[in-house]
């Protein structure tokens, strides 16, 4: 059988042989389909719902069996036996680091901790409730002011360069933007300790002269940082690669896609299913709300997503990293709401029909809350891994010779031909 798609177009009769890749037609393909003059035919997908825009080597999931890799490993083996540097190191060079690899990657990373304190000036002088979001977007996009090399991404070390000053200095810009909201003093990166460590002690050092880590919560971070290091063409990687695509450096490409996580569909949900929680303020409030979300009066957030439709896999390893957390700081009484939740939703043909799942926001912020962070740190914690996954979307769509700039076609809707009415005559 041939690769092709025999179309009949009826208003013509003319029969067009379409080429099949990969599973799908190249839509330039459709453009000879056409009546007399009129241009030819192009295709309308609202949110690109089921367009391929690029091809990528980084993440692979199939929604329906709910895998997810990696480069090809299971997000389950890198979420149990590797850190968040090591998953960097894979999502970035195509390839797990040798120990060599990891230790020389882990002594870059850590030169470039420090942000110009002309960024950290800016982030002291934002109100004292910004969001943190907003300051991590601003301040990132400031740097290409400190890093104009970031244009030069077609020499390769130059092009490195920025990967490893942007991966190095999140976890420090939203340890400052954090202190800043809580009046306190900032405390600076330090080379003694590891990418999660050094992170935490911004976040929580006060007064004690040498702040002691727990293991078992650096790790319960570490996981939830290898969770959301990438997702192959979410909505903040597609921001990334379309703002990267008329040439733009890193830091300007990234700033895009920390705008697309902070919208409440996507990266900060993981702050509105906590609102939610606390809205509904106990397990006997679950039906109500249950009935509101049915009705479409709420919506269920941290349930639903626009590829899996059966149970995300990281949901299942937050909600055992939970479990781990709360061994150290008691358990979130949320959690039996949240619990109540999933359970009914899981049961009710509303959510079955609609294959509504737990999708990797639903429990991650239960855990946040339990390590102290405010709600509105939840989104930062996304973007601070989520970078790695953005860079190597971003080195892709740089090297890629079948991209070009992003200029999608449209339906026009509006008036045609209208002559302007001088102004004293209007209305
Ligand atoms: C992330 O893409 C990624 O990979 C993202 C991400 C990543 O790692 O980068 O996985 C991270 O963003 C996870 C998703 C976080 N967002 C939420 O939890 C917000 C709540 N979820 C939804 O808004 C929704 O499910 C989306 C945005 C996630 C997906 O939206 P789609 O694919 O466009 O689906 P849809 O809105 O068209 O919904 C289909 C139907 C609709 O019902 P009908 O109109 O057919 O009657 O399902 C309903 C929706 O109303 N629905 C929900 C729902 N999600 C979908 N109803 C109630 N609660 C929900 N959460």
């Amino acid at each position: 059988m041939a690769e092709t798609l025999t179309i009949v177009d009826n208003r013509t009769g003319a029969t067009y042989e379409i080429p099949v890749t990969n599973n799908t037609i190249r839509a330039t393909d459709l453009k000879q389909v056409r009546v007399a003059d009129a241009p030819g035919l192009s295709t309308y997908d609202p949110g690109l719902v089921n367009t391929s825009s690029v091809k990528s080597a980084v993440t692979y999931i199939d929604g329906d069996a709910g895998i997810l890799e990696y480069r090809g490993y299971p997000i389950e083996q890198l979420a149990e036996q590797c850190t968040y540097l090591e998953v960097a190191y894979l999502l970035l060079h195509g390839e797990l680091p040798t120990q060599e690899q990891l230790t020389q990657w882990q002594t870059v990373i850590t030169k470039h901790t420090f942000l110009p304190e002309n960024i950290t000036e800016m982030v002291r002088h934002y109100r004292y409730d910004a969001h943190p979001m907003a300051v991590l977007m601003s301040a990132v996009a400031g740097m290409h002011t400190f890093y104009p090399d970031g244009r030069e991404y077609q020499d390769e070390e130059t092009r490195w360069r920025q990967i490893h000053r942007l991966i190095a200095k999140m976890p420090t810009l939203a340890a400052f933007a954090y202190r800043k909201g809580h009046g306190l003093p900032l405390v600076y990166p330090r080379d003694d300790r590891n990418y999660v460590q050094n992170f935490l002690t911004m976040l929580f050092q006060v007064g004690e002269p040498h702040y002691e880590v727990d293991p078992r919560l650096e790790r319960a971070l570490e996981v939830l940082f290898i969770l959301h290091a990438d997702h192959e063409q979410n909505c903040s990687a597609n921001a990334v690669r379309a703002v990267a695509s008329s040439g733009n450096d890193p830091y300007t490409s990234v700033s895009a896609g920390i705008g697309a996580l902070f919208g409440p569909l996507h990266g900060a949900a993981n702050q509105a299913v906590m609102e939610g929680l606390n809205r509904i303020g106990s397990v006997a409030n679950v039906p109500g709300y249950i009935a509101k979300v049915k009705a479409g009066e709420e919506r269920l957030m941290g349930f639903g997503h626009r590829v899996y439709k059966n149970y995300d896999p990281r949901a299942r390893i937050i909600k055992k990293a939970a479990e781990e957390v709360f061994e150290v700081t008691g358990v979130n009484p949320k959690l039996q709401i949240a619990l109540e939740l999933e359970k009914i939703a899981l049961e009710d043909d509303y959510f079955v029909s609609r294959k509504l799942y737990p999708n990797v926001d639903f429990y991650s912020g239960l855990i946040y809350e339990a390590l102290g962070f405010p709600p509105e740190m939840y989104t930062v914690l996304f973007a601070i891994p989520r970078t790695s996954g953005w860079l190597a979307q971003w080195q892709e769509q740089m090297t890629d010779p079948e991209q070009k700039i992003v200029r999608p076609k449209q339906i026009y809707t509006g008036h045609r031909g209208r002559d302007v009415v001088p102004l004293a005559e209007r209305g």
